[in-house]
């Protein structure tokens, strides 16, 4: 039998959890949104951002700057959110379009507001073990790991892509699990090989029904990152139809990692408030 890990069942019960846990404290966490530009996926996401504030009571913000706008003019607006004492969380929606520079960006977000944890200085932290922020994806999939009780001491895990938000923080929280990580790219070499050997294999890759039954160990645990359109689909990264046949567990897209991104972040801003108001996120 394989079990479906359903990240809308679990989202749903995160964001209940997140809006006892704001009301009880008291607090009014509030996000600030920054859009460049008018990409229709990237405003439907940054909606559903706001949307689940409002549902978790969360006050958000979003500032919309133009497409040909310059990064100078993105680094006035994200130094104007770190300064502003109302904001304690940041999120400038990626990917910026062609033209800015995005790491420079990155690199400007007060770390103590860094909700989407790609600053180095989060990032850091993740990788030394002592996690603040985490990337929200990545995240969201521990968190549907806990939930479906799976076990990742000892395990091999084998993620597919290397990249800031996805990638690398996904293989620090399995690194900092206990599993035993290997990371793949665009330049590993036999990747079958390498993925056939994982018993969590997590795939971040972008590219439709890239990893097919023969990629994968028989009870191996599925999560697929990927968001692909095929003959007018939203498809994951993973032959979903092939391939739950031989896992034990397997995220379907949609309803699998994306809700759990967004309940992520809700739990990154409660915590940065919490932070920046209690000194502390206990
Ligand atoms: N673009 C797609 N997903 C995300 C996300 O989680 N954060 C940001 N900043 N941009 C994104």
């Amino acid at each position: 039998m394989t079990t479906i890990l359903d990240g809308k069942k679990c989202s749903e019960k995160r964001l209940e959890l997140t809006k006892e846990k704001i009301e009880e404290s008291g607090l009014y966490p509030r996000l600030a949104t920054v859009i460049v530009g008018s990409d229709p996926a990237s405003q439907m996401y940054v909606r559903m951002k706001h949307k689940a504030c409002e549902r978790v009571g969360i006050g958000s913000v979003g500032i919309e700057l133009p497409e040909d706008a310059t990064t100078d003019a993105v680094l006035d607006a994200v130094r104007r959110l770190n300064a502003d004492d109302d904001i304690n969380g940041i999120l400038v929606q990626l990917p910026l379009p062609k033209g800015i520079d995005t790491e420079q960006i990155i690199d400007a977000i007060s770390p103590a507001k860094d909700v989407d944890g790609y600053h180095p200085e989060n990032m850091g932290l993740l990788f030394s073990g002592k996690p603040r922020f985490s990337s929200c994806t990545p995240k969201g999939i521990m968190t549907l790991l806990e939930e479906y009780q799976i076990p990742l001491s000892g395990a091999r895990a084998v993620v597919v892509g290397r990249s800031i938000d996805v990638g690398r923080p996904m293989a620090a929280l399995l690194l900092n699990a206990d599993a035993t990580v290997t990371i793949c790219h665009s330049r590993t070499k036999d990747l079958a090989e390498e993925l056939k050997r994982a018993d969590i294999l997590v795939s971040a890759i972008g590219k439709a029904h890239f990893i097919t039954p023969a990629m994968v160990k028989q009870g191996a645990v599925v999560i697929d990152v990927g968001i692909n359109q095929l003959d007018g689909k939203l498809v994951g990264d993973v032959d979903f139809a092939a391939v739950s046949g031989i896992a034990s567990a397997i995220t379907p897209v949609p309803g699998g990692v994306g809700p759990m991104t967004i309940a992520t972040l809700m739990e990154n801003t409660f915590m940065a408030a919490k932070e920046q108001v209690c000194g502390s996120a206990e």
